[in-house]
């Protein structure tokens, strides 16, 4: 028992490792070119999302991906207090499978 305990602890680490660093990739590969992350991306068109999925509802998030026009209108609040008239152009749909969406969404927490 006592050598067990290590091992299954090193294991899970190296896997959570492992599946942050593939969330990571997908982000940037996807979003990285206008938008910050902490640690993987640092461009500027778009707001800083380090964290958006832990400040605002998921739902809003996971919306605004795919369809930025359907979540401003959903969640007039945000849209009004956090992004109207702070960037130059209005963030393109994105297209993405329920995969892509899921890992960024956790390198967005
Ligand atoms: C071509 C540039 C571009 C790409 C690519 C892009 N975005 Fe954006 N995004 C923007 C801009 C610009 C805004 C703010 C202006 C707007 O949407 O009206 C924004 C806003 C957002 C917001 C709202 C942030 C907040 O603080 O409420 C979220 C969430 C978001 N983007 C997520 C993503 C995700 C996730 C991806 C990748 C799947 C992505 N974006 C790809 C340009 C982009």
């Amino acid at each position: 028992m006592k050598t067990i305990k290590p091992v299954i602890l090193t294991t899970s680490l190296i896997i959570t490792a492992g599946i942050f660093a593939d969330d990571a990739a997908v982000f940037k590969k996807k979003c990285g070119a206008c938008h910050t992350l902490k640690n993987v991306s640092s461009a500027k068109s778009g707001p800083d999302l380090t964290g958006v999925a832990s400040r605002r509802p998921e739902e809003y998030v996971k919306l605004y991906m795919t369809n930025p026009a359907e979540a401003k209108k959903k969640f007039p609040d945000i849209f009004a207090k956090e992004i109207k008239g702070k960037f130059q152009f209005s963030m393109p749909a994105q297209k993405l499978n329920a995969e892509d969406t899921l890992a960024i969404l956790n390198a967005l927490k």
